[in-house]
């Protein structure tokens, strides 16, 4: 037997062993499941999800009904797939189902459970979330940017307006997405995207591995061996994310205070400004503020805003294109509807 045969053997062995002794031993007492597939020790159902999930899901609800039950790795999973089933998880018993999964992602990208986003359901989740939506989020904070949005708009449309006239083709999706990033920035540092912290080529990589299927989230005693180096190139990222936070933190924290008044609308000021204080004084559980949640929030503030107004606003635009070229409006009712749908969003 070769070392590379008798390695992959002793390993099996020790796998099987450990899930031999980490099944429930009390069948009796176990929960009644939704119908579902037989499942394989260790992946349990990870098999039968394929490289195109969605329509592997799809087929087996067609056997198995709207609510069926898988388990993936070793994690008990829930698959619901009709309007009605999905209405009893999401609306009449939606607190029972409200917390996020735990995954390695949030620990290493997302400051573990300091943050709002993967937090679970309870009183520290209502009290940060509280705190975002009084503090960061709230209509007339919101409002407050609208003639920075309209600024970086309008630089947009002119810059269409210019290539149009030069006959040059435009990555339009690309250059919305810039019009997000440049808004996004403002919002939450107060000022332009820099750089010296190259943000968005570490955004990017947390956005990828945070998509990426996880072998440790669902077979946990895996995850030491970190077989697709994901927990390696999380941790890397992690590390850079926050050498980058703390710098912009530490900028913000020298301005002197008299230098903050035109700035202080920016989400790191805002949070600044908070630090060390309790997140709701009339909560009988004081959660005091501190400098990692501040790091958590605007990691789920920059993570919240980036992908999914992007996506949005290259929507619109490509909307008012199509009604465009059916003649449905003309140039100028479009420059301002493209604008005004963007900056409203
Ligand atoms: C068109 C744009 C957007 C769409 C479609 C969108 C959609 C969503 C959805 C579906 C959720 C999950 C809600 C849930 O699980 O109950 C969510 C959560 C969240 N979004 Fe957005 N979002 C958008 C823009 C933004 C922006 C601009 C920000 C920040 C400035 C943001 C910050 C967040 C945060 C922090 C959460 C987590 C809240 C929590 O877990 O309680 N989102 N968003």
């Amino acid at each position: 037997m070769s070392p590379l045969t008798l390695a992959i053997f002793l390993l099996l062995s020790i796998l099987t062993f450990i899930h031999i002794l980490s099944r429930p031993k009390d069948h009796k007492n176990q929960p009644k499941l939704p119908p579902g597939p037989r499942s394989l020790p260790i992946i349990g159902n990870l098999h039968m999800l394929g490289s195109l999930p969605h329509r592997a899901l799809h087929s087996l609800a067609k056997k198995y009904g709207p609510i069926m039950s898988l388990r993936l790795g070793h994690v008990p999973t829930i698959v619901v797939s009709s309007p009605q089933a999905a209405e009893l998880f999401l609306k009449t018993h939606d607190t029972i189902f409200a917390s996020r999964p735990k995954l390695q992602v949030s620990e290493y990208l997302a400051y573990g459970t300091k943050g709002v986003a993967f937090t679970e359901y309870g009183s520290y989740w209502r009290n940060i979330r509280k705190l975002c939506t009084l503090q960061l989020l709230r209509v007339s904070k919101i409002d407050s940017f609208a003639p920075m949005r309209k600024e970086e708009v309008g630089s947009l449309v002119q810059s269409l307006k210019k290539a149009a006239a030069a006959h040059e083709v435009v990555d339009l999706s690309g250059k919305v997405c810039e019009l997000n990033e440049e808004t996004t920035c403002r919002m939450i540092f107060g000022r332009s995207s820099d750089d010296r912290f190259d943000l968005k080529t570490l955004i990017e990589e947390a956005f990828t591995l945070a998509g990426a299927s996880n072998l440790a989230d669902y077979v946990p005693y895996l995850g030491a061996l970190d077989l697709q180096g994901l927990t390696q190139r999380m941790k890397k990222c992690g590390k850079a994310l926050d050498i980058v936070l703390e710098n912009i933190i530490k900028e913000h924290e020298k301005i002197p205070s008299s230098d903050q008044q035109d700035r202080e609308t920016n989400f790191i000021d805002t949070l600044l400004s908070l630090m060390n204080q309790p997140m709701n004084p009339h909560d009988e559980q004081v959660y005091i503020i501190d400098r990692t949640n501040i790091k958590a929030i605007i990691i789920d503030m920059i993570s919240g805003a980036y992908d999914t107004s992007a996506v949005s606003k290259v929507g619109i635009v490509k909307v008012k294109g199509e009604e465009r070229s059916d003649g449905k409006q003309n140039e100028e009712e479009e420059e301002d509807s493209i604008g005004r749908g963007i900056s409203e969003r």
